[in-house]
């Protein structure tokens, strides 16, 4: 708790170790403030005012910067050393040696499944893998071009009207049913708004698949009985939703939990995450870097493009991040499954392009000063095209793997008696007690 200190003749303040001593000058008062884990409570700072009818201090971060918003035990990041562990299990190693579902139950219970766990909850998701028949004419009603990600948004909102017992939010039961659902179904609608951006005919879930085997036969089956996914594609797309499954609050993240804080069922506050998933600058990134590797064309333009980024016409897309300001360890990953699927698929002529863009940027003052290094989505996007997507498809792909990662948010925050409906305050700076003008008095 915030206490007022006194201050000694000689101006000095005694202060507990642990705290943090707030001297306000206009007042002159003094203010401890208890420090926890390396913060302080926001709310603390409403004791510091000037009279009684004061508001008290507000803390001014837009675009969250330096706020925590919750306590949680999910994903570490350390963005200068480069570090990603879910539930404490670095990155590297999962991508190495699990696979999605099992990444998927990690984040959502806390722990790696025992074998028999893990078979129960890849049964689970297995057969729930199917949607309503009206899903799917729901999702055909769309138009011919419509993009995959405004389908899947707008789908999987969809989902709360068919499953309506999914906003007794309070019932345990019924909560990891949705969970269950949502993890399962996701790639079924994904693969169905591929489809019908193809105009074909939508594919129905093959349960004797693997979790990524299954979403490439609904995406590429045509006319064989049986579609044989070829194991190192199946691998590195379950590698690449693993690397996509969690990265603590970021945008989407924020906007699962900041909806779902308003006790809305997983569907809605999961579509809402999805939303924030389509801009440019979050999920959309991969997309943006695909369309700027084609513009660019081919090595000869380079340094126009360079220039034309230092002189802040555009930005490099698949360049920068928020929080890690050294490497994305996730691209140092998906640089080498790049190689890998290019051994199955062939090289893609953009790789070039990719990989001289980042060894210029790389050497260059004006990336290494602002600590511009490439980050998950550089390297994404080509993996991509070589399974054969349209660049539409790109978030949609990361959306499927971020799914586990914004349930396991959303269990977890339903479960924190700390939160409640988020509500952050402003800084109003309109007018105030204006008259209204009827419309004939208006110049
Ligand atoms: N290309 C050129 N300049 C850049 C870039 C870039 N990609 N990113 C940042 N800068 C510059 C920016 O202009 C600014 O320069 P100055 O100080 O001279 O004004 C400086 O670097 C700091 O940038 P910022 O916008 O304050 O940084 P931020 O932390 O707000 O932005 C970012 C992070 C990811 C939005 C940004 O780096 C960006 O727009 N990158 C391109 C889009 C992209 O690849 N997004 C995918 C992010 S990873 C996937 C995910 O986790 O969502």
């Amino acid at each position: 708790m915030t206490t007022e200190t006194s201050q000694s003749a000689d101006g000095s303040v005694s202060a507990a170790a642990g705290t943090l001593t707030i001297v306000d000058n206009r007042t002159g008062r003094t203010y401890e403030v208890p420090i926890e884990d390396g913060t302080i409570r926001s709310t603390e700072l409403r004791k510091i005012k000037v009279d009684e009818d004061d508001f008290g201090i507000m803390t001014y971060d837009p675009a969250y910067m330096n706020t925590a918003s919750c306590r949680s035990s999910i994903t570490y990041i350390d963005g200068d050393k480069g570090i990603l562990e879910y539930r404490g299990y670095p990155i590297e190693q999962l991508a190495e040696k699990s696979s999605y579902l099992e990444v998927a139950y990690l984040l959502i219970y806390g722990r790696l499944p025992s074998r028999s766990e893990l078979e129960e909850w890849t049964h689970l998701i297995t057969t729930h893998t199917f949607v309503h028949e009206n899903i799917k004419d729901f999702m055909q009603g769309f138009r011919y071009d419509a993009h995959p990600m405004g389908m899947l948004l707008a789908s999987v909102g969809a989902l709360s009207t068919f499953y309506p017992e999914a906003n007794q939010i309070k019932d345990p039961e019924l909560r990891m049913m949705q969970v269950v659902r949502l993890v399962a179904k996701m790639p079924t609608l994904a693969a169905f708004a591929y489809r019908h951006n193809r105009g074909m005919p939508y594919v129905y879930p093959d349960n004797d698949l693997s979790y990524s085997g299954n979403f490439l036969s609904m995406l590429y089956k045509i006319a064989e009985l049986k579609y044989q996914p070829d194991p190192r594609l199946e691998r590195a797309l379950d590698v690449l939703f693993i690397l996509h499954a969690d990265h603590e609050q970021n945008c989407s993240t924020s906007a699962v939990r900041s909806v779902g804080s308003s006790q809305v069922d997983p569907y809605s506050a999961t579509a809402a995450g999805i939303a924030a998933l389509y801009g440019p600058l979050h999920g959309g990134a991969n997309e943006a870097v695909l369309r700027m590797l084609r513009r660019i064309g081919t090595l000869e333009n380079i340094p126009d493009f360079i220039a034309g980024v230092k002189a802040g016409e555009q930005r490099l897309m698949g360049f920068g991040h928020r929080v890690y300001k050294n490497f994305d360890p996730r691209a140092k990953i998906i640089k080498r499954a790049v190689e890998d699927v290019f051994e199955v698929t062939g090289k893609n002529p953009l790789l070039h392009i990719a990989t001289e863009l980042e060894k210029i940027a790389l050497e260059d003052e004006y990336f290494i000063s602002r600590k511009l290094y490439p980050n998950v989505d550089f390297y994404s996007g080509l993996i991509y095209e070589a399974l054969g997507m349209p660049v539409e498809m790109f978030p949609v792909l990361f959306a499927i793997g971020r799914t586990s990662g914004w349930i396991a948010q959303w269990l977890e925050m339903i479960d924190d008696g700390e939160q409640k409906i988020a509500r952050p305050r402003q800084i109003y700076t309109g007018a105030r007690g204006v008259d209204y003008v009827p419309m004939a008095e208006r110049s």
